[in-house]
């Protein structure tokens, strides 16, 4: 049975509350990227990034997940083959929304890592400036995201799924950050079905075999119900 690789970005979770980083006035119209999500970023002021993450994490907390999010799920459970999500968002909005087996290649923000012995736990909702590592006990503690200039997570694992997906869709994000930006390469020379969810066609789209234009809101779960409509 055809198996279903997804990709999904921040504009699945914008609809919920949450910024994106490249529309206008999101994350990265009030922040510079390389103070808050580079490893030379948190090593120069790590108050600044430990500030940023503690306020999405907060804020990530208090939203919940949109019909996107449930259309997602509903699929793993109705399709008859097995469907990856792979999210380059570091919320839990999928997990809420009721989806399983969720790929974090970009981490998360429920996540904390030691950068001293490598001990993961679930970070406090908001992290101090040297919170001690609750395994070596050094004040080593930070999110357990990935930053630019440093690897996505899952990687040969997302590189196996892509290699056997029938169908590929990449929902909610711009395609301007690699590795997932050649997702859909890969995809294709798998001799995937390839579509592109999003507001608006971005500029990768015309390397998409089709394009659904809307608000996932709206596109998801209607993508989702076509697609068992017409499951064999
Ligand atoms: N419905 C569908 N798509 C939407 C919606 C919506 N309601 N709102 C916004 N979008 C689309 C935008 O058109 C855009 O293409 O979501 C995309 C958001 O793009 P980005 O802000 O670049 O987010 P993303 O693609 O997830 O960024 C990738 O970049 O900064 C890094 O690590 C960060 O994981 C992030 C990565």
């Amino acid at each position: 049975m055809e198996k279903i690789v997804i990709l999904t970005g921040a504009g699945i979770s914008a609809e919920s509350g949450l910024s994106t980083f490249r529309d206008e006035g999101g994350l990265w119209a009030q922040h510079r990227i390389e103070d808050v999500a580079t490893p030379e970023g948190f090593a120069r002021n790590p108050a600044l990034v430990q500030g940023f993450y503690n306020a999405r994490r907060v804020q990530a907390a208090g939203v919940h997940p949109n019909a996107a999010h449930k259309a997602l799920a509903r699929l793993q459970q109705d399709w008859p083959g097995e469907v990856m999500i792979v999210t380059q968002n570091v919320d839990s909005l999928h997990e809420a929304g009721g989806a399983r087996g969720v790929i974090h290649m970009h981490g998360t923000l429920a996540g904390a890592l030691c950068s001293a012995c490598g001990h993961r736990w679930t970070a406090p909702p908001e992290m101090a400036v040297g919170e001690p590592c609750p395994a070596c006990a050094q004040p080593t503690a930070r999110p357990d995201v990935v930053w630019f200039g440093e690897m996505p997570y899952c990687m040969d694992e997302i590189y196996d799924h892509l290699a056997s997906a029938s169908l590929f869709a990449a929902i909610g994000t711009s395609g301007q950050v690699y590795p997932a930006a050649a997702f859909v390469h890969e995809a294709r020379e798998a001799g995937a079905r390839t579509v592109e969810i999003n507001l608006e066609p971005t500029l990768g789209a015309s390397g998409f075999d089709e394009r659904v234009v809307g608000k996932a809101t709206q596109t998801v779960p209607r993508w989702v119900d076509q697609l068992l409509a017409r499951r064999s």
